[in-house]
């Protein structure tokens, strides 16, 4: 381990984040209902322009008014090039109680966006006397947000999570897909041409690889090396439930701690993935256990289950126990 010591990340369950528009208020009594752990008012793009204004207004009614029970409370702003996003900030802020928690800042390309929008928030809540300090969290959805992903981690005291916005990155880096997340049929590799092919290599298999691994394990390691929860984004095919599930489990074994929802039947599916099975978190005590056991005789490594453990390996069931502990309230 480095002399800097890794911090830890809020301790807040952050294994689904459903999302809706700012202009749908009928649908806010149902986001609070839902099993989300964390919920997004937008004002962004679910939004549409001439919506904005009212939209702002029923976000302040619906932070103030609704019941939102232990959910953390997040609303999304427009970007930093609009002419919308210091209003989204002023009007809920100047105008909303202690309720909200988290402003979330999309397309963040550089520290310097962050700044701006930590300079207007310290302004507000002095000036109104606001208590509680609000929390940001970010979208990398940029070819930008990916190159300054380190220090758009640590650009402020405030931040607290950042999420992979497949859509937006993908147009920012000049992809050709269409689909918001998950697989991509041309992203592929093809098998070798083997010696007993058929002359056009019609049946070669075909292995469908990860267009946004290397995105999510930039989000990832920004985020661990400064405290943050690193989430995974949009799966926009809300009718492919093992789709969503792929996507999900992919994130969630690369490090990411939840996923959004953007229609409420995704909620279950991501808290099922982001949450340990009791399976695995039985294992991960019995290897707890037999290092305990292993230590306590004064040796590093042994053997469980015809395999290794050592140390390490406390720190990663560690990780998986330290979850379950803190979904176990919740
Ligand atoms: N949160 C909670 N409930 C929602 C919801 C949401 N985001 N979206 C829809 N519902 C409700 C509907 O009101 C309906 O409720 P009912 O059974 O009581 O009538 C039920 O869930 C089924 O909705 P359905 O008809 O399948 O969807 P829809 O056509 O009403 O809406 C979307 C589909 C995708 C437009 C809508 O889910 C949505 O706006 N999602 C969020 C989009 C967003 O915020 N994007 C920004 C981030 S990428
Ligand atoms: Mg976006």
């Amino acid at each position: 381990m480095s002399f800097t010591a890794q911090p830890s990340p809020p301790a807040r369950p952050n294994r689904c984040q459903l999302f809706g528009p700012g202009s749908r208020p009928a649908i806010f009594e149902k986001m609070a209902a839902s099993a989300a752990d964390v919920i997004n008012l937008d004002l962004e793009d679910a939004v549409a322009p001439l919506d904005k204004p009212k939209a702002r207004a029923n976000i302040v009614e619906a932070i103030n008014d609704i019941d939102w029970g232990a959910k953390t409370l997040s609303v999304r702003i427009n970007g930093l090039d609009t002419g919308y996003w210091y209003r989204d900030v002023v009007e809920v802020l100047e105008n909303c109680g202690e309720r909200i928690d988290l402003i979330m800042i999309p397309k963040a390309g550089n520290a310097k966006d962050i700044y701006a929008v930590d300079a207007v928030v310290s302004a507000i809540e002095a000036a109104k006397g606001r208590q509680k300090k609000i929390g940001f969290e970010v979208i990398i959805e940029t070819s930008a947000g990916l190159a300054y992903v380190e220090e758009i981690a640590a650009s402020s005291p405030r931040m607290q999570a950042m999420s992979l916005g497949a859509a937006d990155y993908a147009a920012s880096m000049g992809m050709a897909t269409t689909g918001i997340g998950g697989t991509q049929a041309n992203y592929y590799m093809l098998e070798d041409v083997r010696p007993d092919s058929n002359d056009d290599g019609a049946d070669r298999a075909i292995h469908w690889s990860d267009p946004w691994h290397m995105p999510t394990v930039a989000i990832v390691a920004a985020c661990r090396t400064h405290g943050l929860l690193p989430v995974d984004g949009p799966f926009g095919d809300f009718s492919d439930d093992d789709g969503f599930r792929a996507q999900a489990r992919r994130a969630a074994t690369l490090g990411m701690v939840g996923k959004w929802a953007i229609h409420p039947k995704q909620v279950a599916l991501a808290n099922e993935v982001f949450t340990p099975s009791d399976e695995m978190v039985a294992q991960a005590r019995r290897i707890l256990d037999a290092m305990e056991k292993a230590q306590a005789e004064g040796a590093g490594a042994v053997t469980l289950d015809g395999k290794l453990i050592d140390i390490a390996s406390i720190r990663q069931a560690k990780v998986i126990v330290g979850q379950s502990e803190l979904f176990a309230g919740s």
